[in-house]
């Protein structure tokens, strides 16, 4: 589901979240920062539980084969990461649009996390989702406008993390914010981008 216009959110349960901030540059002056700072602003005044994890900021080693992707050998951060998706019940995933999907520093941070059966493995008894009962919204900024992203390329790089992970996962519903336009829609663009992520904070949307 993507959605676009402003909304006001009546209060609801406390949630616990995880918001992970997936840009590979650190520098704070990144929009994805600036739009998670104000999702979990947003949480926070809605009484809702935040974690925060952010990728610029961490070591990720990049895995080199399908015999290391069946054996669950992470990092500590990576397995600070996994304690922190298991105590979420929603996930927010910020990141840039890089050549039309995730950065590779944050697909290298998503087959770490995933390797070893984490999120889902298929056994004897078939499919088994183990991140069931979790919901995500996506934060995507990119150059292109929105509606070329979806109609033209068919939100592809959006689809490759929430069907080809987070709904292998059982993780639903999964919603997305798409920030469009990103270098043409000025300070008055970004502020209402802003003011929108910290009522979807505020929602535990
Ligand atoms: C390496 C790289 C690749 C990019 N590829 C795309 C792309 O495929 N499509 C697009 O619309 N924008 C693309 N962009 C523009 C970024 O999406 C844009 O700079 C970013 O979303 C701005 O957010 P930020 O301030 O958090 O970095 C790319 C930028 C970089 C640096």
């Amino acid at each position: 589901m993507v959605e676009g216009r402003s909304l006001r959110f009546m209060s609801t349960p406390s949630r616990r979240i995880l918001i992970l901030v997936g840009h590979p540059d650190p520098a704070p002056e990144r929009f994805c920062r600036a739009l998670a700072e104000a999702y979990a602003q947003g949480a926070l005044t809605g009484g809702h539980e935040v974690r925060r994890a952010d990728i610029g900021t961490m070591d990720i080693p990049l895995l080199e084969s399908q015999a290391a992707f069946q054996v669950d050998d992470v990092t500590r951060l990576i397995r600070e990461l996994r304690a922190d998706i298991l105590w979420a019940d929603h996930l927010v995933l910020v990141f840039p649009l890089w050549l039309g999907g995730v950065p590779a520093k944050l697909k290298a941070a998503l087959e770490q996390v995933f390797r070893g059966g984490f999120g889902f493995e298929v056994g004897p008894k078939g499919w088994n989702s183990k991140l069931s009962g979790r919901s995500a919204r996506m934060v995507l900024t990119m150059g292109m406008p929105s509606a070329i992203f979806r109609l033209v390329f068919g939100s592809h790089g959006l689809k490759a993390v929430t069907q080809g992970i987070f709904m292998l996962a059982g993780v639903k519903p999964t919603r997305a914010s798409i920030v469009g336009g990103i270098e043409a829609i000025g300070a008055g663009g970004r502020s209402r981008w802003l003011e929108r992520m910290a009522d979807l904070g505020a929602a535990a949307s």
